[in-house]
């Protein structure tokens, strides 16, 4: 069954579509004695931040394991890599270098390359130096300039050989859930401070995107956890079109040169004035990028308050959309994840759809797209059929998108193997590689072989 489905969508896939899978820094390399620290190290010492008290180390043991992890990758048969540089092992924040911590990344890259895949190099996934966040982290007026001198860094270091760059991940998680609420690292809990947050991000792309034109680096771009905001109730449209205007259209309004929307800036004057916009800066965020990242797990949907109690997913939650106007209730369907989150992917061509429409003539890619499933370990396997119809349903829905005319031309896995899955710790598991607490075993699950399958039939 499964075989004729996988036969089916490979099928549809061209061979020019880079397939792909993705990590993130602070998430799989362990190793923090060889680096400075971040938010992330201090917020996971805190009791109660991290849901089963992980901390940095020693995470999938990456650093020590990588020419092993380099091997499953050319196993796999991937296009492409994605994984993120951890800002304080190559500069720990103050200003200086750190040679091997660069010499880790060399390898890295030297590996992939050797092994005929292509790095996909994300600058930021959410792992500040300490040191930066003493001074305000993304709330200090020039993060810009201390993010322009670490992208300097990495592009006199690595621009020769990454085949693509992405600024920033999800810009909107580090704003919201990082400064508006205590959800993660730095847990700020100030919701004026999300809005602040989120444009420096932003600043401190334009100002990345400008360094890494300067060193002729390979396809600069910028990854966003974008979704289709859904309501079937007209009474509850104004609650929607807060929560769209913040998950999605705040920053390709940004990208696209719309700078912020006034009725944004209406909605939000409870909580700030704005008064941080720089048109200079502005000018530099819009200048066009050469591919646009989604990230997509989810839709979100939104019912009246007074439709009984409805289910929310894990981090569906208004308080991480200040301004949201009273009335409405977050409301998930069936079937959903370990994550809570609902599984539908027609949300997924959508989502394609409406940013292709929102940022006009910008190649997407799919740069994150998986499941948490309660994953056992039977006998050496993991028999993962609902990550296997997960993938299966997702891929086709970028295929849909793409036969609808968008122009997406690549899809990672999220993700290559199991890890700290940020506040929620090891337990919720979204690797198409298992990874055995016990020994650090790589251990493929069902969706792994299949992934490969698919790889496989696309040479
Ligand atoms: C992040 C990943 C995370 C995944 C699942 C994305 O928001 O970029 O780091 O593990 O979602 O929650």
């Amino acid at each position: 069954m499964t075989d004729s489905k996988i036969a089916a969508l490979a099928a549809r896939i061209p061979e020019d579509f880079d397939l792909g899978v993705a990590t993130a820094s602070w998430q799989i390399e362990g190793d923090s004695k060889g680096r400075g620290s971040s938010i992330w190290d201090d917020f996971a010492k805190v009791p109660g931040n991290i849901k089963d008290g992980s901390v940095a180390d020693p995470a999938c043991d990456h650093v020590n394991r990588v020419e092993g992890d380099l091997d499953i990758l050319k196993d796999l048969g991937v296009d492409s890599y994605r994984f993120s540089v951890s800002w304080p092992r190559v500069m720990p924040g103050n200003n200086q270098p750190n040679p091997e911590g660069i010499g880790f990344y060399n390898r890295l890259i030297d590996g992939l390359l050797e092994r005929g895949i292509k790095p996909v190099l994300t600058m930021y996934h959410w792992d500040m130096p300490s040191e930066l966040q003493a001074i305000g982290g993304w709330l200090n007026k020039d993060i810009h300039k201390h993010f322009q001198n670490y992208a300097n860094l990495l592009a006199e270091n690595f621009a020769d050989r990454v085949g693509m760059w992405a600024t920033l991940n999800e810009p909107w998680v580090s704003a919201y859930l990082g400064y508006a609420t205590k959800l993660h690292a730095p847990g700020l809990g100030n919701p004026a401070a999300g809005f602040e947050a989120g444009y420096r991000l932003m600043s401190a792309h334009g100002a990345a995107m400008s360094v890494l034109r300067e060193h002729k680096a390979n396809m600069p771009g910028i990854a966003l956890n974008l979704t289709e905001v859904i309501t079937e109730d007209e009474r509850v449209r104004a609650q929607a079109d807060h929560v769209d205007s913040l998950q999605n259209r705040f920053w390709l309004d940004l990208l696209a040169g719309r700078g912020v929307s006034e009725a944004l800036i209406e909605r939000t004057s409870q909580f700030t004035d704005w008064s941080f916009i720089d048109q200079a800066q502005l000018k530099d965020i819009a200048q066009p990028i050469d591919w646009l990242g989604i990230n997509y797990y989810t839709p979100i949907r939104i019912a009246p308050a007074s439709e009984g109690d409805q289910k929310a997913a894990l981090g569906q939650d208004f308080s991480l959309y200040p301004g949201v106007p009273e009335g409405a209730q977050m409301a998930s369907r069936e079937p959903r994840t370990e994550m809570g989150w609902e599984i539908f992917p027609a949300s997924l061509t959508e989502t394609l759809k409406q940013t292709a429409e929102r940022l006009p003539n910008i190649p997407l890619y799919l740069s994150e797209n998986g499941a948490a499933f309660d994953d056992q370990l039977v006998d050496g396997e993991i028999h993962d059929q609902d990550r296997v119809d997960f993938y299966l349903g997702h891929l086709n829905a970028v295929m849909d998108a793409k036969d609808q005319g968008v122009d997406v031309r690549g899809y990672f896995a999220w993700s290559l193997m199991d890890n700290i899955e940020w506040a929620e710790g090891l337990e919720k598991r979204f690797g198409i590689y298992y990874v055995d607490p016990k020994n650090q075993a790589r251990i493929p699950k069902d969706s792994a072989k299949m992934f490969k399958e698919i790889c496989k039939r696309n040479k």
